[in-house]
């Protein structure tokens, strides 16, 4: 095999499927010959993808600036730049390769600049392969695994000026204490678990994050309470499918309890996502109903309406059991607000199907819903079945399917005309220097007239007009 570099271990999703029982937790630490490296030199991370890759980043921001580098304002004054990327689909995928060609212009003028890419596209093997072979300008090649090792590979690129390939494709371990720089004075992610053990047939996370692994809930605890001392107003508990947390460690322990303990902690807003429909229980809903500080909102992936489909998509739910689920869910908390994730296109997708869903997207009222079409993943389930819908199809059902979640959305801001609701204020409108924006607990825009020091405040708004992408009103 070529010399690519000093570290050359390369992913196998045949590898990243295996699933062991214990799960290894590391205490993060600096070793003293790295303190120092980033002096004088400035860092800039680029993020695709989800809320986990977002938290990702903030923890290598951490790491950044313990080593001492500071942020730099744009990619043309960077040192050193990190694309942490997505494997979902392909045109997240697309993106990516496409940013990397406009990045390597940049290393003309600056050839000592660094150029790294991580997160989950290097878990995937066609990925490295293609990085490898056509990207030889790229030094930094590193996984969703091995964040914590980020020191020892700035200290490889810099002074001994080689690449670095390292991607492991085991289970994965918690890594705790890696410092953070959070976007946000306001609002904070939180990882409460990491990876996927459910195997959807079409989706790559399972393989590029690893085995389902829960965070102690004390060490969540702990977290939040700091947050809330700190002056955070909002905590948003990250995980492929935290409705699972727990199940892997040696308790009783269960979400539903950590939504109540978190309930105490003094933290005004609790947010999660994203919820798998097969292990929400009543247990958790009666805890969102009962937890004053837990948001009226529920993200609730369905991914198509039809039985068959979810069948082969591995899903562990019928129609019928979901729509049970939103049944439960109206009943404890009558005004939630409901989104939700949908694939048309999926292989085999009849026109029958497809009904199906949009029948179920009608009978939920969903106020929201992310709608793609579906993507093959190599190496996934799926990518076996035969990719029989025409593209055509698919865009004419993405274009069905978004006129009726469009038309929830309208309905979805039209209840609020005339209400007031809290708002927890952002920033000031990118639009309008006299308008403010925030978010509501039922997880919808707010834009309304208030100066830029209610910033990070909740306040009460009186709802005037309720547009599809957002709501109007007045400082109540
Ligand atoms: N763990 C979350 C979501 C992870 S990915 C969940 O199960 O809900 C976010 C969304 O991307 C998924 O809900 C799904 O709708 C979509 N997605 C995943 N893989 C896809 C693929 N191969 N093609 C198209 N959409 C996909
Ligand atoms: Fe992918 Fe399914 Fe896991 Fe969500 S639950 S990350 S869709 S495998
Ligand atoms: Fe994308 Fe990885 Fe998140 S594939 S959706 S960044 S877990």
């Amino acid at each position: 095999m070529k010399d690519y570099g000093k570290y050359f271990n390369t992913p196998s999703l045949k590898d990243a499927r295996m699933r062991k029982r214990d799960t290894e937790i590391i205490e993060f630490t600096i070793d003293d010959k790295y303190q120092k490296l980033g002096t004088g030199k400035k860092y800039s991370i680029q993020t695709y993808g989800c809320q986990g890759n977002e938290a990702d980043s903030e923890k290598m921001s951490g790491i950044f600036e313990q080593l001492g580098f500071s942020r730099a304002q744009s990619s043309e004054d960077a040192d050193i730049i990190l694309l942490n990327t997505c494997a979902v689909r392909d045109n997240a995928e697309n993106r990516v390769f496409g940013e990397m060609g406009r990045l390597s212009s940049l290393k003309k003028t600056n050839p000592d600049l660094i150029l790294g890419i991580c997160g989950c596209m290097p878990q995937e093997e066609s990925v490295v392969n293609r990085l490898l072979e056509k990207y030889p300008y790229i030094d930094l090649i590193f996984g969703t695994h091995n964040i914590y090792k980020l020191p020892e590979y700035l200290y490889s690129a810099y002074l001994d000026k080689e690449r670095v390939v390292e991607v492991f494709s085991t289970e994965g371990s918690i890594v705790e204490d890696i410092p953070k720089v959070r976007d946000s004075k306001h609002k904070a992610w939180i990882s409460i678990m990491y990876g996927c053990d459910e195997f959807c047939t079409y989706c790559i996370v399972p393989y590029t994050r690893g085995k389902e692994r829960s965070r102690q809930p004390e060490a969540i605890i702990a977290e939040v309470k700091e947050l809330a001392e700190n002056g955070y107003k909002e905590v948003t508990l990250l995980g492929q499918n935290v409705n699972a947390y727990a199940k892997d460690l040696d308790s009783e322990y269960t979400f539903g309890q950590l939504l109540r303990d978190l309930n105490e902690t003094g933290i005004e807003r609790i947010r999660f996502t994203t919820s798998h429909p097969r292990d929400l229980d009543l247990d958790t809903i009666k805890a969102m109903a009962d937890s004053e500080h837990v948001m009226e909102h529920l993200h609730l992936p369905v991914q198509s309406g039809s039985n068959d489909i979810l069948k082969k998509m591995n899903r562990k739910y019928t129609r019928e059991g979901y729509l049970e689920l939103i049944r439960q869910l109206k009943l404890h908390i009558p005004d939630i607000s409901l989104t939700t994730d949908i694939i048309v296109g999926f292989p085999n997708e009849t026109e029958d199907d497809f009904v199906k869903t949009l029948t179920l997207v009608k009978e939920v009222g969903y106020e929201g819903a992310f709608t793609f079409i579906y993507s093959k993943r190599d190496g996934t389930p799926a990518a076996k079945y035969d990719d029989n819908v025409t593209p055509e199809e698919k865009k004419n059902r993405l274009n069905r399917l978004m006129e009726a979640t469009n038309s929830g959305y309208l309905a979805g801001s039209k209840r609020f005309e005339g209400e007031i609701v809290e708002v927890l204020v952002d920033s000031v409108s990118k639009n309008n220097p006299e308008m403010m924006t925030g978010y509501s607990r039922h997880n919808k825009l707010v834009n309304f007239k208030g100066a830029a020091d209610l910033i990070g405040k909740i306040v009460k708004v009186r709802i005037l007009e309720g547009k599809t992408w957002h709501l109007l009103g007045e400082l109540a």
